[in-house]
C-alpha cells in the first residue's frame, strides 16, 4: 500500500497545512480559529513545544483510507455526525472480510467440527484448524498444539489459574501481578490464591506508568511461582519490557503469563522471542468477533496441566472406571467451540496479515504522538500514562469535568470513547483517581479524528 509522502501535502491520514481544508467534516469551533493560521497542525504553538510532547517519528507510507474502506462501520453516522471510533481498547471494528466469514458460516456452512462424517463437518473442521494455524502464525509459534481456543483473554487467564494454579500453587507462594493489569489478569489470581493460601503481590508503577523494574527485581524470590504481566496496558498504554522481565522470572523458576489483549492489534508479537510460558489474547480486540480468543502455552507446560473443564471433544476414551484425555490442544477445549467465531478470527488474522505490519505500527506510533500533542494542549487536561513507547491509549481527566459527562458530551458529537474505571482500578488508584476518560486508537484512525476529539474537548472546557 502506498500513499503520497506527506511533507507539506498531508501524509496518509495526517493533515495538510489546514487539516479541515479538504474535508470539512469536523468544523473547528470559531473560538479556535487563532490556532489554525499558519500552523502545520491547528494546535497552539506552545503546545507543539510542550516538554511532554514526544517527537513524531518520520512519516511512513501507509494508506489509511484503503484500510478504512474495509471497515463499513467507520462510514456510518452517530447522533447525526460521522462516527469517530476511539473505543478500540474496548473492542475493534470488524472489516467486511470478518462479517462475511461469520455470515457465510451461519448462512451456508453451518456444521459442528471434528465429529460429523459429512462434507460440511469436514469443511468446518478445516476452517477451524486453519483459524488455529493463523493464530499460531500471529504469535509465531510453529506448534498448533500450543494454541488453545477460549472465549477471550479473561477465560484464558482463568483457565491457567484454575488448572496450572491449582496444581502448582501452595501455602505462602507468591504471584507477582503488575499494578497496570486489567482486572482479568488480577482477579483470577486472587481467587486461586485464596484457595491455595498463596499471595498476590503487586509490582508497583512509576509516575509515568512504567513498571518499577527495581521493585520487580526486589520482589522476585524463591517464593515467586508466577508473574502476570500485560503486554500493553489498556488504561495507561504502557508496553513493559516483557522479554527482560520474563528472563528474570525464569531465573527464579517462576512461570510468566502475558496478557496480550491490547498488544496483538498494535504490534507484531513473537512468543518464542518473549519466552513467555502463557500468552493470551481476545479475538474482538484484533478485528475478529467477540466470544473467541486464544491461550498460547508452551507445550511442556500445557502437557503437565490437568484438564480444567470436562466434556465432549476433550477426551480420548470414557468409561465409568477410567477416562483418558485427548492430546493438546483439544484436552483443554471441552464442548463445542465458537466455530463461527474462529471463522471470523481466521478472516481477521488473514486481513491483518495482508497489511504491512511495520508500516501500520509506525503509522500508529505517529498518530499516538500526534494525539498526545493534541490532547496535551487542552486547558486543564491531565494525561495518565506517558511511558515511552506506549500504544495509542490516551486516558485523561479534564479539570472540573466529570469523566462520564465528558464522554456523553463527546458521544453527542459522534465520538465514542470509554469512561469509568476501565477494569483497571489499581492502575487508576496509583494516580489517585477512580474514573477517567479513555480514547484508544487503532490502525484505521486518522489525525482528523484526533482533531475532532481535541476540538470537542476545547468546546467542553469553553475555549
Ligand atoms: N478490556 C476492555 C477495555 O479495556 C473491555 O475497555
Amino acid at each position: 500500500m502506498t500513499t503520497p509522502d506527506g511533507h507539506g501535502g498531508g501524509t496518509a491520514g495526517f493533515p495538510a497545512a489546514d487539516p479541515f481544508s479538504s474535508a470539512g467534516a469536523f468544523p473547528l469551533p470559531s473560538t479556535l480559529s487563532h490556532a489554525v493560521t499558519g500552523a502545520r497542525y491547528w494546535l497552539p504553538p506552545q503546545a507543539a513545544l510542550a516538554p511532554s510532547a514526544a517527537p513524531a517519528p518520520p512519516p511512513v507510507a501507509f494508506d489509511v483510507e484503503a484500510v478504512r474502506r474495509e471497515f463499513p462501520q467507520l462510514h456510518r453516522e452517530v447522533n447525526g455526525r460521522p462516527l469517530v471510533w476511539l473505543d478500540n481498547g474496548a473492542t475493534t471494528l470488524k472489516p467486511r472480510q470478518v462479517t462475511e466469514a461469520v455470515g457465510e458460516h451461519y448462512a451456508r456452512d453451518t456444521s459442528n467440527v471434528h465429529r460429523g462424517a459429512h462434507a460440511l463437518a469436514r469443511q468446518a473442521t478445516q476452517v477451524y484448524e486453519e483459524g488455529r494455524e493463523e493464530a499460531a502464525k500471529l504469535l509465531r509459534t510453529r506448534d498448533t498444539g500450543e494454541v488453545v481456543f477460549v472465549r477471550g483473554t479473561t477465560e484464558a487467564v482463568n483457565l491457567v489459574a484454575q488448572s496450572w494454579g491449582r496444581a502448582n500453587l501452595g501455602v505462602g507462594d507468591e504471584i507477582l501481578v503488575s499494578t497496570a493489569e486489567h482486572h482479568s489478569n488480577l482477579v483470577p489470581w486472587q481467587l486461586i490464591a485464596a484457595e491455595r493460601r498463596a499471595r498476590v503481590v503487586p509490582i508497583p508503577l512509576l509516575p509515568d506508568g512504567r513498571l518499577d523494574q527495581d521493585a520487580y527485581r526486589d520482589l522476585l524470590g524463591n517464593k515467586t511461582r508466577l508473574v502476570a504481566l500485560t503486554h500493553a496496558s489498556n488504561t495507561l498504554g504502557t508496553v513493559p519490557p516483557v522479554a527482560e522481565m520474563t528472563a528474570l522470572a525464569h531465573r527464579w523458576g517462576a512461570r510468566v503469563l502475558v496478557d496480550g489483549a491490547q498488544a496483538v492489534c498494535h504490534f507484531p508479537v513473537d512468543v518464542t522471542e518473549l519466552d513467555a510460558d502463557f500468552y493470551a489474547f481476545s479475538g474482538h480486540k484484533v478485528f475478529a468477533p467477540t466470544g473467541i480468543g486464544v491461550l498460547y502455552g508452551k507445550r511442556e507446560v500445557l502437557e503437565a496441566m490437568p484438564p480444567w473443564q470436562g466434556g465432549g471433544n476433550m477426551i480420548d476414551s470414557v468409561s465409568f472406571g477410567r477416562t483418558s484425555y485427548a492430546p493438546l490442544p483439544h484436552r483443554l477445549e471441552a464442548g463445542t467451540g465458537h466455530i463461527a467465531g474462529v471463522a471470523g478470527l481466521r478472516a481477521a488474522l488473514r486481513y491483518l496479515g495482508s497489511l504491512d505490519r511495520e508500516a501500520a505500527t509506525a503509522y500508529e506510533e505517529r498518530l499516538t504522538a500526534y494525539a498526545t500533542r493534541a490532547l496535551s494542549a487542552v486547558p486543564g487536561i491531565r494525561l495518565l500514562g506517558t511511558a515511552p513507547g506506549k500504544i495509542g491509549v490516551l486516558t485523561f481527566l479534564v479539570a472540573g469535568a466529570d469523566p462520564m459527562e465528558l464522554a456523553g458530551l463527546l458521544d453527542r458529537q459522534g465520538i465514542a470513547v470509554r469512561a469509568g474505571h476501565h477494569c483497571a482500578q489499581p492502575a487508576l488508584a496509583a494516580y489517585g483517581v477512580t474514573s477517567a476518560v479513555r480514547a484508544s486508537l487503532a490502525v484505521y484512525n486518522t489525525a482528523r479524528e484526533v482533531d475532532a476529539l481535541a476540538s470537542a474537548l476545547y468546546e467542553a472546557v469553553g475555549v
